[in-house]
């Protein structure tokens, strides 16, 4: 139960938990255990001053629904900021102030700023606790949806507390939802400051101070603040890599079991990969979940990379996901889940777009008014989430909470590309496999920018989450990879989204996406063949698996991965273009693999093989 007296007596820790008592000025400050009674009492107490719905408990057991205001919905990459001693360390993609200046403007901000309100103390590990790849941090929060976000999506609570003993090494992590209250002054239902926003990382001093929302990454500060922005400075400085990475188990029916890990920008179904149902045909082929966002990945004592999930719980995004898209997804969020911004239904349960084919014919929608299916409104947010714990995924990996984490054997990259990116392809080096990393990328829509057929580029889908320069970061993912040697993971790009000429999908994706899996397997395995190409080793229709997917011709499969000489030359122009944003050098094998692609379609041979017609 959050209680008054700390069950600690580190001294660092309850030295800058008066400190931040001082300049937050709660009404009280507790200390929370994690248990259960405790989440329960929360909930309570939040659904009593109307934060929270509980809902049918025989339709969604122990589960809860919240409203946000309509000013804070999402992270606000605008008001995030890496504030290192160096402009140069936070590089050309992050937003930067002296920290000095950072310091100055947000102290006024946080002085008095939890007035009328209950401060936590939140201790957490991610990882599992005791791991060596685990880090501990202590989130001080005003809001107690924080509190009970953080006991789903991390380990949180006295073991955390028992894991840090009387260290200094904890990340210092504090949030305020920025609506300091009055004496009399009435509480709103989604606290948050609607003018003000800080997201701010002080990297040198694993800092992160977070002011004026309530939502997601900008709240629940052990994802993207602590396990990528933060993380990724420790793991440059340490020598390992946090990364935007889905980790899923690959067993043969063979029973040979293979790690991968696979990085895409948002939006791309990350979370559908991560628990995708193979096919029927692929009998005996099995998937597991590690996790379906963040990744780190060390060298083990064996030489070979090893991944944690250093979360405990999925922040999904709700619309678009049913028991077509992801049954292991919605068993996931079947009980003990906190649904955030989707829409509530008659007999109190909850509904999203497309989780069934009809919408019911009466909600009420994320804003809290009446919603009908012809109402011309969207019934949840489009980034509407469940926060459901992992142990709950019925395909959760037996290994998912090993503390020495899980080999890894292959890393895959992809982006959302209609055109030029083939539908999978192997890396000839590391080098060349955090060049493809480098160059992800998906094609802009409309509704995003205004713009169409602009490619923009998120290297490693880490852009908005790397804590420091990405010209230093391609350079550690080098250095990594060199240090493992022959036991690095081998590097795959794939394109789930090419469109055929009609501009419809080309590739089924979802459980299909299994047979590329298949394939990478076997080349891990030395068993599966590819031919050589200007842009990576290639699977030809013959070394994929077509049982159960007759439909695919091997004329779809070449409009797939059919190679454009033209289309390749303007990809790595525009890379090229990328790259020169950046201030700091980037590897030097970049330049030379740009030349090799450029090289590989101008030679006779290769213009022979650029698979313009279809090889089976
Ligand atoms: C996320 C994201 O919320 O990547 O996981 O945007
Ligand atoms: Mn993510």
């Amino acid at each position: 139960m959050a209680h008054k007296n700390p069950n600690t007596k580190n001294p660092h820790l309850l030295a800058w938990v008066s400190a931040m008592a001082d300049l937050c000025r709660p009404d009280q400050v507790l200390w929370c255990d994690g248990s259960e009674a405790e989440y329960d009492e929360l909930c309570g107490q939040m659904v009593a001053s109307g934060m929270l719905t509980k809902l049918n408990p025989v339709k969604r057991p122990n589960s809860y629904l919240a409203l946000s205001d309509a000013n804070d919905v999402a992270r606000v990459e605008d008001r995030t900021f890496i504030c290192s001693e160096d402009k140069s360390a936070a590089g050309a993609t992050n937003n930067w102030m002296d920290p000095d200046l950072m310091r100055e403007t947000l102290n006024p901000l946080f002085r008095g700023c939890m007035a009328g309100r209950t401060m936590y103390v939140i201790p957490f590990s991610m990882g599992p606790l005791g791991s060596p790849i685990s880090q501990i941090g202590v989130e001080i929060s005003d809001s107690p949806y924080v509190v009970v976000n953080m006991r789903i999506m991390t380990r949180m609570g006295e073991g955390a507390l028992r894991v840090l003993g009387d260290s200094p090494d904890f990340v210092r992590c504090v949030h305020t939802v920025g609506m300091p209250l009055a004496p009399e002054q009435k509480d709103v239902r989604w606290p948050c400051n609607k003018e003000t926003k800080y997201i701010v990382h002080y990297p040198e001093t694993r800092e992160i101070w977070s002011y004026g929302s309530g939502y997601g990454g900008n709240a629940l500060l052990g994802k993207k603040c602590f396990a990528l922005r933060i993380a990724s400075t420790m793991g440059r400085d340490e020598g390992w890599l946090a990364e935007h990475m889905l980790i899923l188990g690959v067993e043969t029916p063979k029973g040979e079991k293979h790690y991968v890990t696979a990085a895409f920008p948002s939006a791309c179904g990350k979370t559908n990969f991560a628990m995708l149902i193979p096919p029927k045909a692929m009998s005996g082929w099995k998937i597991s979940t590690i996790g379906d966002d963040i990744a780190w990945i060390k060298p083990g004592p064996d030489g070979r990379l090893r991944a944690i999930n250093p979360e405990a719980g999925f922040f999904g995004v709700a619309p678009g996901t049913s028991f077509k898209t992801n049954p292991n997804a919605m068993q996931s969020a079947r009980a003990n889940t906190i649904f955030t911004n989707v829409a509530l239904t008659e007999d109190g349960d909850v509904w999203w777009e497309e989780m069934t084919e009809t919408p019911p014919a009466r909600l009420t929608d994320w804003t809290g008014q009446e919603w009908t299916p012809d109402c011309g409104r969207k019934a949840a947010h489009p980034n509407a989430r469940f926060t459901a714990p992992a142990s709950q995924c019925p395909c959760i990996d037996k290994d998912w909470e090993n503390p020495a984490g899980v080999p890894i054997s292959a890393m895959i990259f992809g982006g959302r590309r209609p055109d030029t990116i083939p539908l999978a392809y192997q890396a000839k080096t590391w080098e060349h496999g955090v060049f493809i990393a480098a160059t992800t990328g998906s094609e802009t829509t409309a509704a995003a920018t205004g713009q169409v057929g602009v490619v923009r580029r998120d290297p490693m889908a880490m852009l908005p989450f790397c804590g420091y320069n990405m010209d230093s970061y391609f350079n550690h993912w080098v250095k990594v990879g060199e240090k493992a040697g022959a036991k690095a993971p081998l590097i795959f790009g794939v394109n789930w989204f090419r469109k055929d000429a009609e501009g419809k999908y080309a590739w089924p994706g979802f459980g299909e996406n299994a047979r590329i899996l298949e394939w990478i397997v076997g080349r891990i395995e030395g068993t599966a063949s590819g031919v050589e190409t200007p842009v990576g080793t290639m699977p030809e229709y013959k070394d994929l698996s077509w049982l159960g997917l007759e439909s695919m011709t091997p004329e779809k499969f070449q409009q797939l991965t059919s190679l454009d000489p033209m289309k390749w030359a303007a990809e790595v122009s525009s890379s090229a273009e990328f790259f020169a944003k950046f201030d700091g050098p980037i590897p030097t094998s970049f330049a030379g693999i740009q030349q090799e692609i450029l090289k590989g379609f101008s030679t006779d041979e290769t213009k022979k093989e650029t698979r313009s017609e279809v090889r089976i």
